[in-house]
């Protein structure tokens, strides 16, 4: 399978690679800086399958560049590339920040999509997983805040639900995955489940993904959200 990973220099994209690479995909991964990414460059050394290209998410110029770069068939995408924005309260709300988060949690994966679209319609496999999050759940929300944060996924996930449906005549299947609450940067030393237990489970989503399951709230543990 060939496979395209963004937001791959660290976290659970860093791990989705290494995982990928491991079972015999084909993998090109994306950072923003990619001669700053070590550990993907590493890889990339050992590693002939693995492709390192620079996509900034939230710039459509960027986007547009990363994926005139990609020849040929894509079998399946994971837009995994995200931010947590600034956790204020309503009152201290930042705005400025709060549609920067929109437009690389929420944009992103629709400005990837849309350009690897041609290489997605070519790939046999004909999937795309973003990787949104539980904050993203509307009925799920009891404890507030994080507004940016919430909005950008829940903005995601309705995007993804008209993906879906967009793509159906396509046979490529779309869907929205929370991967749980993971020791990375953005999820802090106290989180529950670790990287390797995150991204195998969004793997095996992916696998499983079928036309019964697009358009779906998924979860790396195989259950499924109430959006
Ligand atoms: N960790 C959790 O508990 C948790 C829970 C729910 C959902 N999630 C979601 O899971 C995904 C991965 O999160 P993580 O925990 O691995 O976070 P992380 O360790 O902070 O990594 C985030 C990744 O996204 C990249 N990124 C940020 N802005 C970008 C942009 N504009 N263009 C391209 N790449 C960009 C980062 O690249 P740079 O190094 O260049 O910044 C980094 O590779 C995110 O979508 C996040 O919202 C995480």
């Amino acid at each position: 399978m060939r496979i395209v990973i963004t937001g791959a220099n660290r976290g659970i994209g860093l791990e989705l690679v290494r995982q990928c690479l491991k079972r015999g995909d084909s993998v090109i991964a994306t950072a923003r800086e990619p001669e700053q990414a070590r550990e993907l460059q590493s890889l990339a050394a050992s590693s002939p399958e693995l492709t390192v290209l620079a996509c900034d998410v939230g710039d459509d110029s960027s986007v547009r560049a990363f994926a005139a770069k990609v020849k040929g068939p894509v079998d399946a995408l994971i837009n995994n590339a995200g931010v947590m924005g600034a956790m204020t309260s309503l009152a201290g709300l930042d705005a400025a920040d709060a549609l920067k988060t929109y437009s690389i949690n929420a944009l992103g994966p629709l400005r990837v999509t849309g350009a690897l679209l041609p290489q997605l319609r070519l790939g046999k496999g004909k999937k795309v997983l973003h990787v949104t999050s539980g904050m993203g759940s509307i009925s799920d929300n009891t404890s507030g805040g994080a507004y940016g944060y919430r909005m950008s996924k829940a903005a995601l996930n309705m995007g993804s639900r008209s993906m879906a449906a967009d793509l159906r005549s396509d046979g490529i299947r779309v869907a929205v995955i929370n991967p749980g609450w993971v020791k990375t940067d953005m999820g802090g030393a106290g989180a529950s489940i670790d990287v390797a237990t995150s991204a195998a489970g969004i793997l095996a989503q992916l696998d499983a993904l079928s036309a019964e399951t697009s358009g779906e709230f998924l979860d790396y543990g195989g259950k499924r959200w109430e959006w």
